[in-house]
């Protein structure tokens, strides 16, 4: 196999360099069946080019070997098959792999690829644009700083301004994002959240609620939680118009199925976030939507006027305290016509009436956003807990984890780093890939494929299913 690119010296990159035969002062050629390695432990990533329009690598992977499921917020991504069989899956579609096949991803969409149990895999990443993403997901080594409008990095993260902080309703405040100076921010579908660095040290996760077209500022929603842990409360007393804060780039755990007839929509207090996101689109694509909308009182409920202006469907608002009885979504799942998706995000008690009124649909027609793990689904689980081990490839170590203790507890307590933010669940920062064993997920944040594939877990709840695991830790 042999590439030859059109290129200036200094994009040549990798411990492979010295192997490139520069044949002219813009033309280097790869022999790239020299830069096939293999390493049981992990798949062996060689970076080939770096320069500002694209970033190229060659990774190979043992049989049965795998890279996570993903997404780059701002790199398109082509990945080419030069040997091996696997499987890729692209958002809630998997799709075998053979030579010569090439696979186009976009950014902002989630993906994944393994190497079959019983065939090596070698495939050609080509990442574009370059550099400057190079440089913010980690991707190999490049060092390049931000060019043009991109927002300002460090690491993974980026940097926004507080544009405008305004009452939405009782207890309920927008908060708008932009990048320092204006500028591109990474692209975001309807149901994806930030993870955001409160000053306060907090880590808090809140959905966006503005146009997904919308490239230059993100708007989340956030409610005050009184009894909360203090994110919140914080963002209420002390957020500015000014201020920086540190974010992760959009993640998508509530994905909208766009290929849906029509769209039921309940939503629950602050939960309307996501959902008027989803609305949106549904408005912009002339997709049929119903809105019922449950709050404790009409004061609390925020949006309203935006949902007024959105064509194409119908806002039913549910105020407690006027009807004097809760929310009964019964009625408003009994008849949903097929084809019609339901996605659901709210407070706990309304998530499992939901559930129980929806129990005779097909599960995968029924989609929720949990912002807070059920105390009483937890304690059930709790009490059924069992010891087991963990073995952690990257580190060589093995740790026992008792029955009632979590991994994480268990991370921490033997000094091993991980990132966290809810501890129950429902966020998805302590997402751990798992090499072997089988899962008993208890988290409220991946898909039922997902937890399925068991390629990953939430090592703040979720457990071995057996006496086992093997953590790439
Ligand atoms: S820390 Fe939120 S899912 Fe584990």
């Amino acid at each position: 196999m042999q590439a030859i690119a059109l290129a200036s010296g200094d994009g040549l990159a990798g411990p492979d360099a010295p192997r490139a035969r520069k044949e002219a002062t813009v033309v280097l050629s790869f022999v790239l069946n020299s830069m096939i390695e293999y390493d049981p432990k992990l798949r062996v990533r060689k970076p080939i080019m770096k320069v500002p329009a694209f970033v190229s690598e060659i990774v190979c992977y043992e049989p049965g070997q795998q890279t996570a499921t993903h997404h780059h917020p701002v790199q398109d991504e082509l990945w080419v098959v030069l040997e091996g069989h696997g499987e890729i899956w692209v958002g809630e579609e998997r799709l075998p792999v053979e030579p010569t096949s090439m696979i186009y991803i976009p950014a902002g969409v989630r993906h994944g690829l393994a190497a079959s149990p019983d065939s090596r895999l070698v495939l050609l990443f080509i990442k574009s644009p370059g550099i400057p993403e190079a440089a913010t997901f980690g991707v190999g080594n490049a060092a390049a700083a931000p060019v043009g409008n991109t927002p300002p990095v460090s690491g993974q993260k980026l940097r926004v301004e507080v544009t405008d902080v305004q009452a939405e309703a009782r207890d309920v405040v927008h908060v708008e994002l932009r990048a320092p100076g204006g500028g591109e921010l990474p692209p975001f579908e309807p149901g994806a959240h930030l993870a955001i660095d409160l000053p306060n040290g907090m880590i808090r996760h809140y959905s966006l609620a503005n146009d997904w077209r919308e490239r230059d500022r993100y708007v989340v929603g956030v409610a005050r939680a009184a009894q909360g842990r203090g994110g919140s409360l914080f963002v209420h007393q002390a957020l500015r118009r000014g201020m920086t804060l540190t974010i992760n780039p959009p993640r998508n755990g509530f994905a909208l199925d766009t290929s849906a007839s029509s769209y039921l929509f309940l939503a629950g207090g602050i939960g309307i976030t996501p959902i008027l996101a989803m609305i949106r689109w549904c408005a912009a694509n002339h997709r049929p939507w119903r809105l019922a909308y449950a709050v404790r009182s009409a004061q609390r409920a925020a949006f309203l006027e935006t949902l007024a202006g959105l064509g194409g469907g119908s806002v039913h608002l549910h105020a407690d305290d006027r009807e004097a009885r809760v929310f009964d979504p019964g009625p408003w799942l009994a008849g949903t016509p097929p084809g019609e998706q339901v996605y659901c995000c709210g407070p706990a008690p309304m998530m499992a009436a939901v559930k129980a009124a929806a129990s005779h649909r097909d599960a995968r027609t029924v989609h929720f956003e949990y912002f807070a793990a059920p105390a009483d689904e937890q304690q059930a689980r709790q009490a059924s807990a069992k010891a087991f081990t963990i073995e952690l490839r990257r580190s060589a170590r093995s740790l026992d984890v008792p029955a009632d203790k979590t991994i994480l507890d268990i991370l921490e307590k033997n000094g091993i780093p991980v990132v966290t933010s809810c501890r129950e669940g429902t966020c998805r920062t302590c997402e751990t890939v798992v090499c072997e064993g089988e899962v008993e997920h208890r988290d409220y944040c991946l898909t039922p494929q997902e937890q399925e594939n068991g390629h990953t877990m939430m090592v703040c709840v979720s457990r071995a299913k057996g006496e086992r695991l093997v953590l790439d830790l």
